[in-house]
């Protein structure tokens, strides 16, 4: 399979950049930049080399740098932005800084040469950011684009296939970008582009089915898309002897335990055990009202109850887990890399052996973890699903959880969630849902006072969940959510609607 390496020196694209080669069908991974030798790349087999950009420049003595050497292993290497003075810097070139240099935002790309760009124009736009600039070229290279303020916005060695840009070529904004990585892809480094989601994932089934047919493999179900997915990849794999635990905590949303019993047990035949333990997690939230609080006993009793059945099930030989691309890159950069631990439930359980953990989907990314449900048969009511906590509906009622106030949450954001549903899927937020607020408020309703709880609706529009804008929800949907919350979900008097951004809000409320 042909392979692409991206090198990461810190930037912010380093994933953007993997995504962009993989749309052209070319399997792309990410290495952080000092957790790989010159010599383990020469061994790899990749057929060419990205550096990505980074937030230092060349000279601070913190910068990342990298072996000399990687240049002359005769794979070619496109740098881009820091990438590109790392490698004028390395080849004996010499970079400065100039405040008044630096380029931000949309800029005019003046092309010089096209052997190095043969299907862009001489004058288009591209995305830059920058303050450092390549001031003197190492020798063998020669500049084949300019901006305004950058005399080398990219420069190439024909004869050792080193090209570097200044600018983003990963950036939708920069105009011909997706063709000057094709161009790289494809002209210079020779892949096939025969790389997608679908012959991963019937490689993956192949290869499981070698490796552990006859041997038992566990995995938590939790109906969210990444264990789903690696669910039914397993089961195509090694049918029956991948038991699927499903812990049904009872904080789901309406009708989801359901679902998710249906579609993997009845639909599939997946080997599944069901746990309806909801009397025991709410037993365990008796009083208790501090968020951090719930969500701990929430994973410690989610761990307990997974442990109880996997005792059961006897010897299991391994672990599956969920984990995916983004995640395997986050704990590859080491102490500095910002890991939700409070994302995930409970962590691993520490009293089950196994011999192996099993990660399907760790090469993969979340839109190429859907396309694989999608391509497995997965309905897309769980492939399009929504992130939701793993602590699910006790993080969304503010205060102590009763049953009483579960049964009201679950309706009102399935009323919520239907009147999402009925409207465009243009600009559909990213993520929705309701909140049981532990407010009261006097209303009417007929000749009668009423003395009831607060619903807060919310919708977010994000590409990553750390930052989020509050979607602007068409006010027909939310007159109509508003109106049936208040008839049809009793002990609910009033709505209000959430117009914080993350930050400073946070997308949950607890
Ligand atoms: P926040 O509230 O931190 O949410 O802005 C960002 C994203 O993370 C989800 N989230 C969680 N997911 N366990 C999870 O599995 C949690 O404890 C948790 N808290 C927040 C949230 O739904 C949003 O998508």
């Amino acid at each position: 399979m042909d392979k692409i390496l991206v090198l990461d020196f810190g930037g912010q694209y380093d994933q953007l950049i993997a995504r962009r080669v993989r749309e052209q069908h070319v399997y792309a991974e990410i290495r952080y930049y000092d957790r790989i030798t010159v010599q383990e790349i020469g061994k790899e087999g990749y057929l060419g080399i990205i550096f990505t950009g980074g937030p230092n420049s060349v000279y601070d003595p913190a910068a990342p740098h990298y072996d000399p050497q990687i240049l002359e292993l005769g794979i070619p290497v496109l740098g881009i932005c820091y990438g590109a003075q790392l490698m004028a810097y390395m080849a004996g070139g010499t970079v400065e800084s100039a405040e008044n240099g630096s380029e931000y935002g949309k800029t005019l790309l003046e092309v010089l040469d096209d052997r190095m760009f043969p299907v862009v124009p001489k004058k288009s736009i591209c995305w830059m950011s920058h303050t450092d600039y390549i001031s003197a070229l190492p020798e063998g290279f020669r500049v084949t684009a300019v901006t305004g303020k950058c005399p080398c916005a990219a420069m190439c060695n024909d004869e050792k296939k080193l090209y570097a840009v200044q600018f983003h070529p990963e950036v939708t904004h920069t105009e011909y970008g997706r063709q000057i990585l094709r161009d790289f892809l494809f002209s210079v480094c020779g892949c096939a582009g025969d790389w997608d989601t679908a012959g991963y994932v019937e490689r993956m089934i192949r290869k499981y089915r070698a490796e552990l047919s006859g041997k038992k493999v566990l995995l938590a179900l939790s109906g969210g898309v990444d264990s789903s997915v690696a669910a039914l990849l397993l089961h195509k794999a090694i049918g029956q002897d991948l038991v699927c635990v499903f812990v049904d905590h009872g904080l789901l949303r309406k009708g989801e335990a359901d679902l998710v019993e249906q579609t993997f047990r009845e639909t599939f035949g997946v080997n599944l055990i069901r746990v309806n333990a909801a009397e025991r997690f709410l037993s365990r939230l008796v009083g208790v009202s501090a968020p951090e609080r719930k969500r701990k006993i929430i994973g410690e009793e989610f761990i307990r109850v997974f442990e109880e059945e996997a005792a059961k099930i006897g010897h299991v030989h391994a672990l599956a887990q969920g984990t995916i691309y983004p995640d395997v890159i986050e704990s590859g950069k080491g102490a500095s890399a910002v890991i939700k631990s409070h994302h995930n439930v409970g962590g691993l359980p520490d009293v089950i052996s196994f011999d192996e953990i099993i990660e399907p989907l760790r090469d993969l990314f979340k839109d190429e973890v859907r396309a694989a449900g999608t391509a497995l048969g997965l309905p897309q009511e769980l492939v399009r699903r929504q992130p939701f906590p793993g602590p699910g509906l006790a993080v969304r009622i503010i205060g102590e959880v009763t049953k009483e106030k579960i049964a009201m949450l679950q309706e009102a954001d399935a009323i919520f969630r239907e009147e999402i549903g009925k409207g465009q899927t243009k600009n559909a937020p990213d993520q929705y849902f309701a909140v049981l607020t532990d407010t009261r408020t006097v209303g009417v309703m007929g000749d009668a006072r009423t003395y009831g709880y607060t619903a807060a609706l919310r919708a977010v529009t994000t590409d990553d969940f750390m930052t989020a804008e509050w979607t602007r929800l068409p006010y027909e949907v939310l007159e109509r959510a508003s109106s049936r919350i208040t008839n049809e979900v009793p002990g609910i008097s009033r709505v209000v609607y959430d117009i914080s951004s993350k930050p400073p809000a946070t997308v949950e409320w607890e």
